[in-house]
């Protein structure tokens, strides 16, 4: 790619301009997301030290905080610089590998990227598949899992192309009676839906931290 020219540099910065004024901006990944003013004056905060005492204070609070959201006494939420796909492929690479066998429910869109990343890193991929709208089907996951044995169960907690919310409490009694891991996307359920992780037993549970 050729490098771009001081000309060129100039007109890209005359058209996304960078100011210090709060633009108004609607994100939709879902949305509407309305961003509320404190936040935005927040990210405008001057830049710390990310090794530096301030940020691990930060850090830490952070982390305490978090707990009674994610419904956690024990050990500390470990916090991704990432999007939310980043957080699943760190819980897929994370449950499962080359020849282990995962089992995927599927319900709408997100489902489909737990499998992508899944076939990926070369695992072993069933699913149970629900129509759209539906919450996961717990039946079908119960079946599946007396069929064989699987490394992990992938879920979406809350499908956000349909708004479906999976009863994760059932989902996680389920798998409790299997080795299996579970591995639960709450990109869009996380802070709105009910979570209490230490009861219903995941082990990895993934939302980006621009999510509110
Ligand atoms: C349920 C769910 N999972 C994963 C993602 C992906 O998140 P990101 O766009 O931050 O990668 C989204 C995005 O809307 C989502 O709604």
């Amino acid at each position: 790619m050729p490098r771009p020219t001081l000309r060129r540099l100039a007109s890209m910065n005359a058209r996304f301009p960078i100011s210090g004024d709060a633009v108004p901006y609607r994100l939709r990944l879902p949305g509407p997301t309305a961003v509320p003013e404190r936040v935005l004056r927040a990210l405008s905060r001057p830049v710390i030290a990310h090794r530096g005492p301030e940020f691990l204070a930060r850090f830490r609070d952070i982390q305490d905080r978090l707990k009674p959201i994610l419904g956690r006494a024990g050990a500390a939420p470990f916090l991704f610089a990432s999007t939310g796909i980043g957080t699943m492929e760190s819980a897929v690479v994370n449950v499962a590998g080359p020849g282990l066998r995962v089992l995927i429910a599927n319900n709408g869109q997100w489902g489909p990227v737990f499998k992508r990343l899944a076939l990926a890193i070369g695992a072993e991929v069933d699913e149970v598949v629900s129509p759209l709208g539906q919450p996961i089907d717990l039946e079908g996951i119960e079946r599946a899992l007396k069929a064989k044995e699987y490394a992990a169960v992938l879920a979406v907690h809350s499908e956000s192309s349909t708004g479906a919310l999976t009863d994760l409490k059932a989902l996680g009694a389920i798998v409790a009676q299997t080795p299996a891991l579970l591995a639960v996307d709450s990109v869009s359920g996380l802070g709105g839906a009910e979570m209490r992780q230490d009861e219903w037993g995941s082990t990895w549970w993934c939302r980006p931290r621009r999510r509110r």
